[in-house]
Formats: structure tokens, C-alpha cells, sequence
């Protein structure tokens, strides 16, 4: 198959093959400056390497495309939550969207200042989580439900430590996204119906410790159309218009993250996505003064990573031809959870020559696959792979299935790649075990 240019540019400033085109040499691919070969010989594999660079050109791309409105961005720890992506992350001025107490504590590790800008959100707060979120002083928190607003007043009130608010609304409007990351229907577990979300409000406004201060939506995770952004906003300025005519004094409007990247090809330009993405959100909040809270994860980071693999072996079933790769199923799970597509590129461009094949991983699982039929540079046993755009949801999903070790995990930034996790061993594994 002809590869196109786009295909061959892959993921530029930061994935990009380096040297000859043709001829006796093989085109290297490089994040930034450094050898993706290199880093593989000296740090083995799998492997994630992540691009400072090209999360920081993410986070300023953002501040551009909402400079016309006070905003914060909070970055959705869940998208990838290594205590150098964080770091990075806080020290372009950003906040966080934390979903656990573990969270919280990642970005307290970081800079404990950072809890000024941080909103809690996520279904299932207990009391301890709570408690320590209103001793860090964050910004906001998430409520999802009548109950969790009971036990957040009543902390708070313990404490003697106010908490301010915002409902999840749940604007009923469906995210055109895999069904296991939709969460804006009213048949998901998430948010609160907006006529619900009223009375919740009210009941807010009521209680001593808490202040209602603000309106969350988040409807979906990978979404490109953002046309249901815009639906969701809708709703949203209707309830802030309402909720302020009532006296709620709401200043912030969270509008969740959700942004979706292109898995196949280049990126596009990400600078025309997060304008429309900016336009979809803001044409409904013209004329509410407000301060905008966004929680963007995969956005990013997604395209700023890729997973290194060697193929182990090469192996052939009737006519069915596999690449069996050290890398699996607990290393990235996207492929076996949502069917989800990775582009997968030779880390060395030798062939011209292309095959259809299977990359599988070493698990004892038929689910344990990266990609199906395939088609691919041909490559030999021994060689290396990256798998694209696994920078978000990636190694956070992440589990020691077969008693694997969680893969190491590098940050480039120009010339420079730093070990931000070690590769673990079994000794870590068993260190929490009995005998
Ligand atoms: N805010 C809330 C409340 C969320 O639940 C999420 C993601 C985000 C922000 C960040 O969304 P993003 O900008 O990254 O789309 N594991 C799945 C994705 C799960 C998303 C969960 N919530 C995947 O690999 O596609």
C-alpha cells in the first residue's frame, strides 16, 4: 500500500522520521530530538515515551482558543496521571480535574499549591476523599447526587471547612462516542437531571458549609462532533440563567472535557479543532459573565505518547499471519476494552513492502491484540514498533495481568529523555503479598 505523505509525517512537531529517504539507510523515527531506537536499546520495552514539547503546545493551543473568556484549564488526571506529566502540566500554569482521593494526592505530590485550582468530580466520593479535598482547599466540587451533597454538608460542617459547589448536570444529549465512554443520557450513572439538579441547588443553599457556585456538564469522553457540545451548553446557560434568577450566585460553568483526537492519520490541524471545539462551547455562554473551567485529558496528552514494542516473533496459522510483540493487553488496554484503533509504524522505516497481519501481545487471552488484519510495513523479528496516540488512557490502564511489570515510562523534552517510572519488577509486585 502507498503511504501517504500525511502517514509518513505522523505526528509532527514531536513523532517525525529523521534521515535519508531512500536508499541504503533506514528512515529513524524521533520524538523531538531523540531517537526512539536508542531509547528502546537503553531502556528496553515496552515503553512509553511521552513529548514535552508537544503537551505543551496542547495546553497553549487551549489558552488561545479561550483567551475571549476567564478560564481555567483542569486537567482530567485520569487521562494520564505520571508525576512528571503532572508536573509539566502544573508548571504551564494549569489546575486538574481529579476523580479519587489518589488523584488528589498525585497533584498535592506535585505542588501542593495546585489544590487552588483543582475540581473534584466522579460519582462515588466517600467521606475520607472528601475530607481531605476540604482540607487541600480545592477550588470546586462535583456533586453527582442528593446523597453525596448530604455527606458533603456534613463534612464540611465536621471540619468547619466550606465547600464550594457545582451540580453535574446530566443535559440528556447523546456524545456520538463508544457507548462505555458516553456519559451525558439520562440512562448513565452520571450527573443529575436538570430538573432535579433545581432542587439540589436549593438544598445547597441551604447548608451552612456548602457554596454553590457553579453548574458542571460532562458528556462523553472522544467526541468529535462538537455540535453536542454546543447542545449541552445550551442547556447548561438555560439552568445558569434560571439558577441566577433565583439569586444562586454561579460563577463558574465546568464544561467537562471530551475533546476527541483523530486515531487515524496525521492529527489534523490541531489549532482549526480546538477553534470549532472553542466556538461550539462559547456561542452558548455569550452574554453570562462567568469564569470557564474545562477538563480536557485525552486531548492533551493522547497524541504526545507512543508505546515501544520489539517484535518477539513472527508466526504464521494457515493464512493468518501474527506479529507476536512484547507488549500487551496490561501495557494498553484501548485495543480490548472499545475495539479501539491505534496506528502502529515501524520504528525503523527499512521496507517498502507491506503484509496484513495480527499484532498480538504474549497474554493467554484472544483479546490480548493491538491490531487485526492488519496491514503494515513488513518487519522481522527483533524489530520495533510504536503504537500511536497512546499518550491518554494508555498507561493508566495499565495492570500486572500475567504477573507482568508495568512498562517504564520516558519524557523527552528536546535532547533529553528522563525516566518519569521505572520499569517494574516482580519484586515490586510481590512486595504487597503473603506468603
Ligand atoms: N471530566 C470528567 C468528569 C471525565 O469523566 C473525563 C473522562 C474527563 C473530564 C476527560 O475526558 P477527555 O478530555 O480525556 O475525553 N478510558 C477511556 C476514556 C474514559 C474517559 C473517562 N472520563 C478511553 O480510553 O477512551
Amino acid at each position: 500500500m502507498k503511504q501517504t505523505r500525511a502517514s509518513r509525517r505522523l505526528r509532527p512537531p514531536a513523532f517525525e522520521y529523521h534521515g535519508a529517504a531512500s536508499g541504503a539507510h533506514a528512515r529513524e523515527l524521533y520524538c523531538e530530538a531523540v531517537s526512539l531506537a536508542s531509547l528502546a536499546s537503553r531502556h528496553g520495552t515496552p515503553l512509553y515515551v511521552y513529548s514535552a514539547a508537544m503537551i505543551r503546545a496542547r495546553l497553549d493551543a487551549f489558552r488561545r482558543a479561550f483567551h475571549s473568556i476567564p478560564h481555567t484549564l483542569c486537567y482530567s488526571v485520569k487521562a494520564n496521571s505520571t508525576l512528571g506529566i503532572l508536573r509539566l502540566v502544573a508548571s504551564a500554569g494549569s489546575g486538574f480535574d481529579v476523580v479519587s482521593g489518589g488523584e488528589l494526592q498525585r497533584v498535592l505530590r506535585v505542588n501542593r499549591r495546585a489544590a487552588s485550582k483543582v475540581v473534584f468530580s466522579g460519582v462515588g466520593k466517600t467521606a475520607a476523599e472528601m475530607e481531605l479535598a476540604l482540607r487541600s482547599g480545592i477550588l470546586l466540587f462535583n456533586l453527582e447526587s442528593a446523597s453525596e451533597l448530604k455527606l458533603l454538608a456534613a463534612t464540611a460542617a465536621r471540619l468547619k471547612k466550606p465547600a464550594a459547589i457545582a451540580v453535574r448536570v446530566n443535559p440528556d444529549v447523546p456524545a456520538k462516542t463508544h457507548p462505555y465512554i458516553s456519559t451525558g443520557l439520562h440512562q448513565h450513572k452520571f450527573g443529575v437531571p436538570i430538573p432535579q439538579a433545581r432542587a439540589l441547588y436549593a438544598e445547597a443553599a441551604k447548608q451552612p458549609y456548602l457554596k454553590v457556585a457553579g453548574v458542571s456538564v460532562h458528556i462523553g469522553s472522544q467526541i468529535t462532533d462538537v455540535g453536542s457540545f454546543q447542545a449541552a451548553l445550551e442547556r447548561v446557560a438555560d439552568l445558569v440563567r434560571g439558577l441566577r434568577k433565583q439569586g444562586h450566585d454561579i460563577r463558574y460553568i465546568d464544561a467537562g472535557g471530551g475533546l476527541g483526537i483523530s486515531y487515524e492519520g496525521a492529527q489534523g490541524n490541531f489549532e482549526k479543532q480546538i477553534a470549532a471545539y472553542a466556538r461550539a462551547v462559547l456561542a452558548p455562554l455569550r452574554g453570562l459573565k462567568l469564569h470557564l473551567l474545562l477538563e480536557p485529558g485525552r486531548s492533551i496528552v493522547g497524541p504526545a505518547g507512543v508505546l515501544l514494542t520489539r517484535v518477539l516473533y513472527r508466526k504464521t496459522n494457515r493464512r493468518k499471519r501474527f506479529l507476536i510483540v512484547d507488549a500487551a493487553m496490561n501495557d494498553l488496554l484501548r485495543p480490548s476494552l472499545y475495539g479501539a484503533y491505534h496506528e502502529i509504524v515501524p520504528v525503523s522505516r527499512k521496507s517498502r513492502e507491506t503484509e496484513i497481519a495480527d499484532v498480538v501481545g504474549p497474554i493467554c487471552e484472544t483479546g490480548d491484540f493491538f491490531a487485526r488484519d492488519r496491514r503494515l510495513p513488513v518487519v522481522s523479528e527483533g524489530d520495533l514498533l510504536a503504537i500511536l496516540d497512546v499518550g491518554a488512557y494508555g498507561s493508566v490502564l495499565g495492570s500486572n495481568y500475567n504477573t507482568r511489570g508495568r512498562a517504564a515510562e520516558l519524557l523527552v523534552n528536546g535532547a533529553k529523555a528522563r525516566v518519569i517510572r521505572r520499569r517494574e519488577s516482580v519484586q515490586d509486585q510481590l512486595r504487597l503479598e503473603k506468603l
